[in-house]
Parts: C-alpha cells; structure tokens; sequence
C-alpha cells in the first residue's frame, strides 16, 4: 500500500493505493479536506492545513476500509531549483557487464556534487548516460564498457520548508514516508515519452498557483511556478463587480471564460437561461464580468506563454499543452489558452484517471494520484534494487524522512 498526500491552496487531498508489482498503483481511497491556510504555497496557518490533512485521511481511510500507510508528500514547485552534475562508475568486474548498482554508485557520485547550503536534494532526472564516452539510449544495464558516466539534473528543496512542511504534518499525525515534487510527479504520469520528445507542457492550473513544466528533445527545459491561479479571478471578480467571494466562485465555476457564453443581446432574449439567471440575481452585467475576467484569464495566460518560450525559439512543441489542476475545469479556459498561444490544449483527463474511483476523477486530483503512482513505482524498484549500496533512492527517502523528522 501507498499513499500521498498534494497540500493545495484550495484543498488537502490523499490518496491510498495498492502498488502492484509491475509498477502501478490502484487507488483504493480518496479524501479531501479544504482549507484556506496556504499563500504560495507557504504554510501561513498550520492548524487549518493540519485539521484539512486529518479530515482528508479520515475520509480516505474510511473509503480505503484500511489504515494510511506513511505517505509521500507533494512540495510545490516554486520552492525548487535545480543542478546539474555529472556522475561515474568505473566497471571492473570480469566481463564489464553494467549492472543497476553501477548505475547508481554513477547516481550517487554526481549527488556528491556541491548541494546549495540549506537545501535538500529531493528528485533527479537522468539525462544522459555514457558508456566509454559514447552515449547511449535507454538504459545502461546488462551493456558492455569500463567506464559509465550519467548526467543528473537534481531538484532541491529549502530544509526550512522540509521542516515546517514536517511539523505541520506532525501536527495532524501523519506518517511521512518522502516528498516529492508535485508537477515532476505529474509530468511522469501525464506526458507520454513520445509528447517529451515533441515537446511538450505541463500547466497545472490551481488555486493559488499555476505549475509549468516544459519537456523539450525528451529532456526537462523549464519548471516554473507561477504566484497567480483561479484564486485571483476570484478575488478581481468580487472586488470588482462587488459581490462575494463564495459568488465570484461560482461565477468562475459556472460562466468561466465569456467567449464561449452568448452576447448580452443574445442572452436577454432568452427567458430561462441560467446564465442570465445567475447574472441576475447578483445584479451582475454580462459585459463587466466578462472585461474583469478575460482580463486576469488572459493574463495567466500570457505569463504561461513568457516561461514556455515562444514556439521555435528553441525546439518546437508540437505536442501542445497537457493542462490539469481545477482550473482544467473552468468553462473555456483551455480554449482561452489554446487561442493565445496558438498550441493545442488537452484539457482531457489523462487515461489512468479514466479508471479511478469518481472522487477523484477530475484534473484538480492528478497531482496526488500521480504522486502515488511515483510512489508505487519507486517501491517496485526498490525492491528489484538487490544490493545494499545500490540503493541510493532509499537511502534519499530516509534522509528525506530524517530532514521532516527533525
Ligand atoms: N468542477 C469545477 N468546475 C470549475 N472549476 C473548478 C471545479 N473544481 C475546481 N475548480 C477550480 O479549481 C480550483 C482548485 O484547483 P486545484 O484543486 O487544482 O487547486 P489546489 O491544488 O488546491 O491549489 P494550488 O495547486 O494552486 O496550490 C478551484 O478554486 C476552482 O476555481
Ligand atoms: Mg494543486
């Protein structure tokens, strides 16, 4: 069993899964709690996210007929940097046949590498590996050579946040088994190895922020976290049409984005429209609506469109953009996205979702189903990772575990 947990602006959610030996995961429970004691992604109330985080494992608990086991906590992505280093093995043992501990006695050196002070490595992508100095594709293990070398991009995470992130989940008596980053856990799930080699982008558009991940040539090319999400359409919606906040939500939720919706011509002719309906009723003009929230919609657009580049400037992206998180699910904000930046968007769900229990059939779960998949998988090798030394990926759980212990 697995578990994970994604603290979000607008709401905990926790998943519990059954990891199967070929590398997936089964959810078997889900629950979500909400709250409102993040900003940034920095914890500002630790009690409301602690009550949100028990609430949450209750719930998933409940569906799961079973205990959480420790989880695997999501950081956002605006706490990380990364480096890249560069790792080696010399292979000495008759025959020189690569095994998977070289791999990672290459892995562990190039981790060896200078760590920024106060942060923590907390991920790590392969780019290349090379075998006598000749690079190869795909994996090293069972070639012939004397020599491996691996290119490592490692993800690092301020201790501070470790620890507050720690305490807090302390708090709500949660076992932490890791943590990992959220929108590198959802690329793995979401984009397909064949989308990274086109090209592609990862928006995952929440509450309060709006994760990029960019894959150009098969390799990551940008990780950005944007500080703006639904919440500000929101906020800009109910203080400048001056109605609520719980109002400006459902307009949000509801309307969305106007250049699907009908003009206010059209929409005064119709008698029993909902949305006229609901505009009326918070003495709300079709037109201020839509100039309040196309302005900020297209905004968190255009920042998108500054971190991803534009298309050519350096490799092309013709896989689009894959878009998850709730803003996946406000009316017309894909197709907004879409005409901005002139790429497709693929508000779909990603297939495995297909398959989940209908609590968590929806883009704002994919960050926590995915950070259980990684989880499974992450087991499942290692288990297949024989040797005591070889196991690097556990020995940086447990320091992980050590870091939010402490
Ligand atoms: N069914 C829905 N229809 C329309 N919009 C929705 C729906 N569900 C969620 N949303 C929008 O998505 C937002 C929540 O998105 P999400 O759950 O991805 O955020 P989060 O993970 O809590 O926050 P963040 O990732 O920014 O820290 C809501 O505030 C709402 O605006
Ligand atoms: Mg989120």
């Amino acid at each position: 069993m697995v578990a994970a947990l994604d603290i979000g602006t607008s709401k905990v959610a926790v998943i519990i899964a059954e990891a199967y030996a070929f590398g997936a995961a089964k959810v078997i429970g889900v629950g979500t709690g909400f709250h409102r004691g993040l900003h940034r992604g920095e914890i500002t109330d630790a009690e409301a996210v602690a009550k949100a985080v028990m609430e949450a494992v209750i719930k998933a608990e409940r569906m799961a007929e079973a205990a959480m086991p420790p989880a695997v906590v999501g950081i956002p992505g605006s706490f990380c940097s990364s480096f890249t280093a560069r790792g080696s093995a010399a292979i000495k043992r008759p025959g020189h046949r690569i095994q998977a501990a070289d791999v990672e006695r290459a892995l562990d050196a190039a981790a060896a590498a200078a760590i920024p002070p106060g942060r923590r490595i907390v991920d790590r992508l392969i780019h290349a590996c090379l075998l006598d100095g000749e690079r190869i594709k795909g994996s090293p293990v069972g070639l012939v050579g004397s020599r491996l070398e691996v290119d490592v991009q490692f993800i690092t995470a301020p201790l501070s946040v470790l620890a507050e992130l720690g305490k807090c989940l302390g708090q709500a008596g949660v076992q932490v088994d890791g943590v990992a980053v959220q929108c590198l856990a959802t690329a793995r799930m979401v984009l397909a190895p064949s989308q990274k080699e086109l090209g592609v982008v990862l928006v995952d558009l929440g509450a309060g922020q709006t994760d990029i991940v960019v894959f150009r040539y098969g390799q990551l090319d940008t990780m950005a976290c944007l500080p703006v999400g639904t919440d500000n359409l929101t906020r800009d919606l109910s203080a400048g049409l001056g109605i609520s906040t719980e109002q400006a939500e459902q307009l949000v939720r509801e309307l969305g984005c106007t250049v699907s919706l009908k003009s206010t011509a059209e929409l005064s002719v119709e008698e029993d429209s909902p949305t006229k309906a609901l505009l009326e009723n918070m003495q709300v003009e079709l037109q201020e609506y839509s100039d309040v929230f196309m302005a900020r919609a297209e905004e968190i657009w255009q920042l998108v469109q500054s971190h991803i580049g534009r298309e050519g400037s350096s490799g092309s992206l013709s896989a689009g953009v894959r878009l998850v998180g709730g803003g996946a699910l406000v009316p017309g904000m894909a197709a907004l996205g879409s005409e901005l930046l002139g790429m497709p968007i693929d508000a779909a769900l990603p297939e495995e979702l297909e398959s989940l229990p209908e609590a968590c059939q929806s883009p704002a779960y994919a960050a926590a189903v995915a950070l259980a998949e990684d989880r499974a998988k992450n087991l499942i090798e290692l288990q297949a990772v024989s040797t005591r030394k070889s196991a690097s990926l556990n020995v940086l759980w447990q320091k992980v575990r050590g870091w939010l212990k402490s």
